[in-house]
């Protein structure tokens, strides 16, 4: 029986192919109907490729010629590759949310690499969610598992200038709605900002994620930063289909190399890049899975240590493509050195600090030194408590407006994004500067889904009077493109109870991010008064996922995951039942 290289432990997929009698039969049987030489289930290595390939996800349209590229690597390496798809969530197009079926992806990942003869696993993302769920699903398996990001698009050309993904979206229809620009500029804008093959090319949640899973050593040095389109990503992908191969021989799983230490790597890569708040839901799914202590306080502790290094947008200047000819993420990590768990293992076989202990930077106008950074320590992600948020709410500091951190001003309500959406353009709607906006129902059972709506866009009546920013407060998500004085993530959010349910307009809110405090200014008599006029919202859904999802999705401050998923679980075989 074929054996794990160093270990006497079987091939998982022997089970399979090298079963005797009927069963092995049909196990083999099949598989020569696509044309393999007979040996290649010989014993060797049968490596999976998960691939969220669809031409419903454009940023991921490319990921079919990726897998060809890893299907190489394996191939020289003496493995089988055999590659799968798996759901594919594309943030343009799907309603209401993508963040509704993160969690689906996830299940589904785990169940195919579970259900199937893998003995490891290569995964292939690109748009936002892509990353986190093939991430969770295969957590949970837990087999040797290798990622490789699809890579963001070239940037964004109009007019002579850079644009970037998203974050010229919201700033170009903001311009367009207050006369800066006509819907000529605009339409012409459109058609310019999606160049190549790839995922949004600022550090919006994509390219967040694709450094935050290099920072957790989930794939090969560099892989996070290079275009799409780059001849390097696809090389960079035959030697990940080279190293899994030997990684199934070290038996080297998801669990050595996801600990706690690299967790915290991925906290501070977070803060150094000034990276998406959606990382912060993700990578609490992500520990959950493995049953890694997370909280998110730890998100505010260790980040607010480390200073904002990477300069793209939406805190800065530069893209994505200028941030792989710096040097990429390898140039961030070794510039972190002196803070980093040096030890955690990685993919490539070495510790996260021997990956980087020379890796250059080419552009320091692009990857700053501590000692000259973006922004000082403490621009990140902050975490906020109080009697508006018992469980935390989270503020990117980098993407808000320095005046309004510290804010008390009246609330002004809508139950609803839509309802606000209704209201935006009202000339009388009753808003000032002052103002503090409340958008709820909108978390991860409310909506339900968790839509990036927290940065709702300006109240018309303000943007005509030359006012860009205000104080926005919700239990939604935002955009990791985008950029305001955006509350998000409060918890426990307005449908499962929490104090956001009971706000009503007019009332005084306290905004304290130096104090991290966030506190409805109502005595607690009015609001168990409040509550207890409330009545409970029978549920809407009746079937399917979303009746799943509503019934066991657990709150944005504990990673928006289905109550019953966390904690480890493992590879196993299953039954066979031919
Ligand atoms: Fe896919 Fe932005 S829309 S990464």
């Amino acid at each position: 029986m074929a054996s794990q290289g160093n270990s006497q432990t079987p091939l998982r997929s022997s089970s399979w192919f090298a079963a005797e009698g009927r069963a092995g039969v049909i196990h083999r049987s099949h598989m020569h109907n696509q044309g393999f030489a007979n040996d290649v289930m010989d014993g060797r290595p049968v490596i999976g490729i998960a691939t969220t390939w669809s031409e419903l996800t454009p940023c991921n349209a490319h990921l079919d010629r990726i897998a060809e590229s890893v299907k190489r690597g394996v191939w020289e390496a003496g493995g089988l590759p055999l590659v799968f798809p798996a759901m594919s969530l594309g943030e343009t197009l799907m309603r209401p949310t993508t963040m509704l079926y993160r969690n689906l992806l996830a299940m589904e990942a785990e169940e195919l690499i579970r259900a199937n003869p893998l003995d490891g696993v290569v995964l292939l993302s690109g748009c936002d969610k892509t990353t986190p769920g093939l991430l969770m699903g295969a957590a949970s398996v837990d087999l040797p598992t290798l990622m490789v990001t699809g890579g963001p698009m070239l940037n964004g050309k109009f007019r002579g200038r850079d644009v970037g993904s998203g974050t010229d979206i919201w700033r170009m229809t903001e311009q367009q709605r207050s006369g800066e620009i006509t819907a000529a500029d605009l339409a012409e804008a459109e058609i310019c900002m999606a160049r190549s093959n790839g995922h949004c090319m600022t550090m919006g949640t994509a390219s967040t994620m694709a450094c935050v899973v290099e920072a957790l050593g989930m794939t090969l040095p560099g892989t996070a930063a290079y275009p799409a389109v780059d001849a390097r990503r696809f090389a960079l992908a035959q030697m990940a289909g080279r190293r899994i191969v030997a990684m199934v021989s070290e038996q080297l799983r998801i669990s050595q190399v996801i600990t706690r230490e690299s967790l915290e790597n991925a906290i501070m890569v977070n803060a150094a890049i000034g990276g998406s708040t959606n990382a912060i839901v993700h990578l609490l799914a992500i520990a959950g899975r493995l049953g890694l202590p997370l909280e998110l306080e730890d998100f505010d502790a260790i980040g607010s240590r480390i200073p904002l290094l990477v300069n793209l947008q939406p805190s800065g200047e530069y893209l994505m493509e200028e941030f792989a000819y710096a040097g990429g993420l390898p140039a961030v990590l070794a510039e972190l050195r002196p803070f980093l768990n040096n030890d955690a293992m990685t993919v490539s076989g070495l510790s996260i600090g021997d990956n980087v202990a020379n890796a250059p930077c080419h552009d320091r106008r692009v990857v700053k030194t501590l000692d000259e950074p973006v922004m000082p320590a403490g621009s990140g992600t902050a975490v906020l408590f109080g009697s508006l948020a018992p469980n935390g709410a989270v503020i990117k500091i980098s993407a808000a407006s320095p005046d309004l951190l510290r804010h008390r001003g009246p609330a002004l309500v809508f139950d609803t994004n839509e309802a606000y959406h209704a209201a935006k353009d009202d000339p009388n709607l009753p808003v000032t500067a002052q103002t503090v906006l409340v958008i709820r129902n909108c978390g991860p059972r409310g909506y339900p889904g968790f839509p990036e709506v927290g940065n709702a866009p300006m109240p018309a009546k303000l943007l005509n009077a030359g006012i860009t920013d205000m104080v926005r407060i919700s239990d939604a998500r935002m955009s990791g493109t985008a950029y305001g004085t955006c509350v998000l993530h409060v918890a426990p959010e307005a449908a499962a109870g929490g104090p956001l349910a009971l706000v009503r307009t007019g009332d005084l809110i306290e905004l304290d991010v130096p104090g991290r405090r966030l506190e409805l200014l109502v005595d607690e008599a009015e609001l168990t008064q409040r509550r207890a006029a409330m009545t409970p919202e029978a549920t809407r859904f009746e079937r399917g996922w979303i009746r799943l999802y509503v019934d066991h999705v657990q709150g944005a401050d504990q990673g928006a995951d289905l109550d019953f998923l966390r904690g480890a679980s493992g590879p196993g075989v299953g039954r066979d039942s031919h």
